[in-house]
């Protein structure tokens, strides 16, 4: 579901966190998974990428493969950096995983009315503050980080597909 090309019909949407070898690689891997359990893997574009370059080209951290893996979501991402030129245009939808990315991708120039929190699609969520809507960075901390990066993507992902199929009926 990823990938380059013309997006035609479909709906594309950019995950986007600071590293792309933690937060962002994992919601794209849990949005392929969900939105093929669901069979609609044919309306959708995904993708992830980082603010920044350190890790360009590398496979998403051990840990979270593992954490993936462990829950039979498959995370094949190789990381790359934001690209304004191109990611703006290209997709509909620009999920950052916290308010620095967010602002991060304002200050490139992304559009405004396209960028959103991750953890403002969880329905556990609604109605709640801005400065809880992070999903924090786990990659200085204990392994155990992941598991509850996890559960937040995969809340946030559920409500994320629900609400895109709803607009698209
Ligand atoms: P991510 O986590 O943004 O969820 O991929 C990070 C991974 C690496 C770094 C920062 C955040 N880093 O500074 O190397």
């Amino acid at each position: 579901m990823s990938g380059a090309g013309a997006k035609g019909d479909r709906t594309a949407v950019l995950f986007v966190c600071l590293g792309n070898i933690c937060r962002s690689p994992l919601a794209e891997g849990l949005f392929v998974h969900l939105a093929a359990r669901l069979g609609v893997s044919d309306r959708f574009e995904a993708d992830s990428a980082g603010t920044g370059a350190w890790h360009v080209g590398r496979p998403a951290d051990p840990r979270t493969i593992a954490v993936g893996l462990a829950h039979g979501v498959p995370v094949p991402s190789i990381a790359r950096q934001v690209d304004p030129r191109t990611d703006f245009e290209r997709f509909d939808l620009i999920v950052a995983m916290d308010r620095s990315n967010r602002t991060d991708l304002l200050d490139l120039g992304a559009p405004r009315e396209r960028v959103r929190l991750m953890r403002s699609y969880d329905p556990s969520l609604a109605g709640a503050s801005e400065s809880g809507l992070d999903v924090p960075d786990p990659y200085l901390g204990r392994g155990d980080g992941f598991e509850l990066v996890y559960a937040m993507l995969l809340r946030s992902t559920e409500g994320l597909l629900d609400e895109l199929l709803r607009a698209r009926r």
